[in-house]
């Protein structure tokens, strides 16, 4: 198979509609049987529930070319799960996830030729989404969905590849306790906008978003959890009931404990604890693990020892065995790596 004529290691994290989607409708208490569309254009109702009420979910995911040659996708089934949560938190039918398993093999399998080579630094970012589709108007779900996959090659997701980034803590709240922070919700994002458009007129890469009830712990970014090392070495990510369950955070707290035999805790950060820790980073399907260098909470400047060159040391190994292990070049745990061709 002749890949595409893409200049991979340019690419950044943007749109590029690759030939073939994924789309399955629900009526009638159903989900249709689902075909592969060369068909990128969505037609829906004007009045339909996600383009009045935001009734919309979302996943994201990539496919890997491995060192010897294979597509691989990370751990689908995980994200297969925590779509069946946002949904049902939003009142929408759970897309079933054998068939959400099948959808992610065939989209990739389909745009083969996108999947960015071995060592290019890029990978095939997949959008599994869904949306109210029949017209709502009183406020209340939609009876039809729509379920949809497609996928473009990306490069890194903050500009500047791993160049540690400056973050702001934000005066804005992501999640209310009893919220939707949780889940992977179009409106976490769309009222996220502001803050973020606000942080980077200020210089700043991201915010820093903190519990809403409290405003002194550690939550998340807009679209990363954090990590941190502490002094002594130790791996700490925030809990928290309000924040989205990463993927790439759960798996990394395993190759910390399994593969490096790090200590590792998840518990409530408080901000006045940043002080105290040698590294961060951001972890996510897009950022990876995307270095933190400085915080800046009002004005107070929290430097991370790791400095604003390097990704620390710490979060360097876990950087290296977890792409390790998603390009085949580390054995992974049981059940990680779904093989696509
Ligand atoms: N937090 C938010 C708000 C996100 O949007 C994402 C991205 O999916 C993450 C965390 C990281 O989650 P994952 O590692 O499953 O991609
Ligand atoms: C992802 O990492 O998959 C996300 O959805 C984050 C988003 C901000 C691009």
């Amino acid at each position: 198979m002749e890949k595409k004529n893409i200049d991979w290691s340019n690419l950044g994290f943007g749109y590029v509609q690759t030939d073939m989607r994924y789309v399955s409708n629900f009526k009638d208490g159903a989900w249709d049987e689902g075909v592969l569309t060369e068909d990128a254009q969505v037609t829906i109702s004007e009045c339909a529930g996600v383009l009045q009420y935001a009734q919309t979910v979302f996943e994201g995911l990539k496919a890997y070319t491995t060192e010897d040659g294979h597509i691989v996708c990370f751990r689908p089934d995980l994200n297969a799960d925590r779509m069946a949560d946002s949904a049902q938190r939003l009142i929408m039918p759970v897309f079933p996830k054998d068939r959400f398993i099948d959808a992610v093999t065939k989209v990739v399998a389909a745009n083969a030729a996108f999947v960015p080579p071995y060592g290019s630094g890029a990978t095939l970012y997949l959008r599994p989404y869904m949306f109210g589709t029949n017209p709502v108007i009183g406020v209340k779900p939609a009876t039809e969905y729509q379920f949809r996959i497609f996928c473009t090659p990306v490069g890194p997701y903050f500009k500047g590849g791993v160049k540690p980034l400056t973050l702001c803590v934000s005066d804005f709240d992501r999640a209310a306790p009893n919220g939707t922070g949780h889940i992977k919700a179009g409106l976490n994002y769309a009222m996220s906008m502001y803050a973020i458009t606000k942080a980077h007129e200020n210089g700043f890469d991201e915010n820093m978003y903190l519990d809403a009830s409290t405003r002194t712990k550690v939550e998340e970014t807009g679209g990363a959890n954090f990590l941190f090392v502490t002094k002594d070495g130790k791996v700490v990510t925030p809990k928290s009931n309000s924040i989205l369950p990463s993927i790439t955070r759960r798996s990394l707290l395993y190759v910390a404990k399994e593969y490096l035999g790090l200590e590792v805790e998840e518990r409530e950060i408080y901000l006045s604890e940043l002080d105290d820790m040698a590294e961060c980073g951001l972890c996510g399907t897009a950022a990876v693990i995307s270095p933190v260098g400085k915080i800046v909470d009002h004005g107070r400047e929290i430097c991370l020892p790791s400095g604003m060159t390097e990704m620390g040391p710490i979060t360097k190994k876990l950087y290296e065995t977890l792409t390790g292990i998603q390009m085949g070049r580390i054995e992974a745990p049981e059940g990680w790596i779904h093989v696509i061709k």
